[in-house]
């Protein structure tokens, strides 16, 4: 189906996110510098992503896109009856169409697990306005226990609409081994799951009550994501808001998350991470790992966090190894971030073992460098404000803290705590290591 032209209209994003940080330019910055400017420059590719504004008139656009109704597929939105199928239809006709945009109206749909797969013809949007509830009915994920909804090999592709994806998670909290140490440690579903996408933008939307994950970008590139609010109680177990492996040129923008896990996990193979104007609490904070686990090789490179908001969670930007790994961590900055009532506002930690049994002693791991950390100020909520804990045999190289500002909340002064840290000071830094 063939469209007039200005029908095609295509958000073109270039993003230029530059590394440089001029007013810094001495070593080891200037090995930071040199480094990310080579081989992450930050320039994300053109994103191409349908519009949903020329669509935003139904009826009214005789040529639009062709809109792929669920409820026209069987669907009866009614929270009750089962709409996986109507669904799994629905999205065969989108993605066997020229030009097609998967609806979802505010009604709320109960669903299995489903796989939306490409490769499809054309560009695809998908506008839920409703909410999108995951069954709790265990035996539903006998097949795959790792995926609720997941968009696989799908390219160009706009998720938005202003709806709600509720993972309905609570039956798997209460299995979780961490919640009764009894129950052996199973798999949970990550609520929602991007693999192999690549030009894609999730925006505005909610993602609460995950399973496990709530968010997860997976060997995928080019990836905006905006305007997204993700929710779960505090003491749900793993359940990470936004989960970044093996993924290129991602930009979090304006995004919420409170979760009772990282707000963002950036793993290994990721590169080109941008996080801005984020606001995180509860949670685990933001963190770079965990990295290196299984004595695996690992590397993550060009990481930004510009522009966060922490409330109350246990830590702040964090980036975590476990012994035993190897590979890199390099070229990271986090910048402009408060933190109130923060547990380990800053933290790097060679040392993360997050197993039932305590780690052994290991010579490897992997290695961080080229840190810098600047223009974070607020509250910590232990005495530990700043924690490094290197590895002996692979300390941190250049890092660097810059105009820092960290208190302890009952108005004492905050202390670091370093080891193994190659470390340098720029403007004013609060606290120090000893
Ligand atoms: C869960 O699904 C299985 C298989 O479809 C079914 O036999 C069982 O009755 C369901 N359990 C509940 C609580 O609905």
């Amino acid at each position: 189906m063939a469209l007039p032209r200005h029908h095609l209209l295509f958000l073109v994003a270039i993003i230029m996110l530059s590394f440089a940080d001029s007013t810094v330019p001495e070593d080891p910055l200037l090995l930071f510098h040199e480094a990310s400017s080579k081989d992450n420059n930050f320039i994300m590719q053109s994103t191409h992503v349908l519009n949903l504004k020329s669509f935003d008139k139904l009826g009214q656009i005789s040529s639009s896109p062709k809109m792929v109704n669920v409820n026209d597929y069987g669907a009866r939105g009614d929270g009750k009856s089962d709409d996986t199928l109507a669904f799994k239809k629905a999205w065969e006709e989108t993605c066997s169409s020229g030009r097609a945009v998967f609806v979802v109206p505010q009604k709320n749909y109960l669903l299995k697990p489903i796989t939306f797969s490409g490769p499809c013809k054309s560009n695809i949007a998908v506008q839920i306005t409703g909410t999108l509830e995951a069954s709790d009915n265990l035996s539903d994920y006998s097949k795959d226990r790792a995926h609720w909804l997941m968009f696989d090999s799908v390219q160009k592709l706009s998720v938005k609409g202003g709806g709600t994806i509720d993972g309905n998670g609570n039956i798997w909290w209460q299995n979780s081994c961490k919640r009764n140490q009894k129950l052996p440690c199973k798999k949970a579903p990550t609520a929602l799951t991007f693999y192999k996408c690549n030009d894609i933008t999730v925006e505005d939307l909610t993602i609460k009550n995950g399973q496990q994950m709530h968010v997860s970008f997976e060997e995928s590139e080019n990836v905006i994501v905006s305007g997204l609010t993700v929710t779960a109680p505090e003491d749900s177990p793993n359940t990470d808001g936004i989960h970044i492996t093996n993924t290129q040129n991602i930009q979090i923008l304006n995004t919420v998350i409170g979760t009772g896990d990282d707000c963002i996990s950036i793993e290994s193979g990721s590169r080109n991470v941008q996080a801005t104007k984020i606001t995180c609490g509860p949670g685990h904070g933001i963190s770079i790992g965990s990295l290196g686990s299984g004595e695996s090789k690992d590397f993550v490179s060009g990481i930004m966090v510009n522009g966060a908001k922490f409330f109350g969670t246990t830590n702040g930007v964090r980036i975590k190894t476990w012994q035993g790994g190897s590979g890199s961590a390099s070229n990271i900055k986090f910048q402009n971030i408060q933190m109130e009532k923060v547990t380990n506002p800053i933290v790097i930690d060679q040392n993360y073992c997050d197993q039932a049994t305590p780690c052994k002693k290991q010579k490897s791991a992997v290695q961080i460098k080229n840190v810098l950390y600047q223009n974070i100020k607020g509250t910590s909520a232990s005495d530990v404000g700043v924690q490094f804990d290197c590895s002996q045999n692979f300390p941190c190289e250049g890092i660097v803290l810059q105009n820092i500002d960290l208190q302890h909340e009952g108005g004492r002064e905050a202390k670091a705590s370093c080891n193994s840290v190659q470390l340098s000071y720029r403007g004013d830094v609060n606290p120090q290591c000893p």
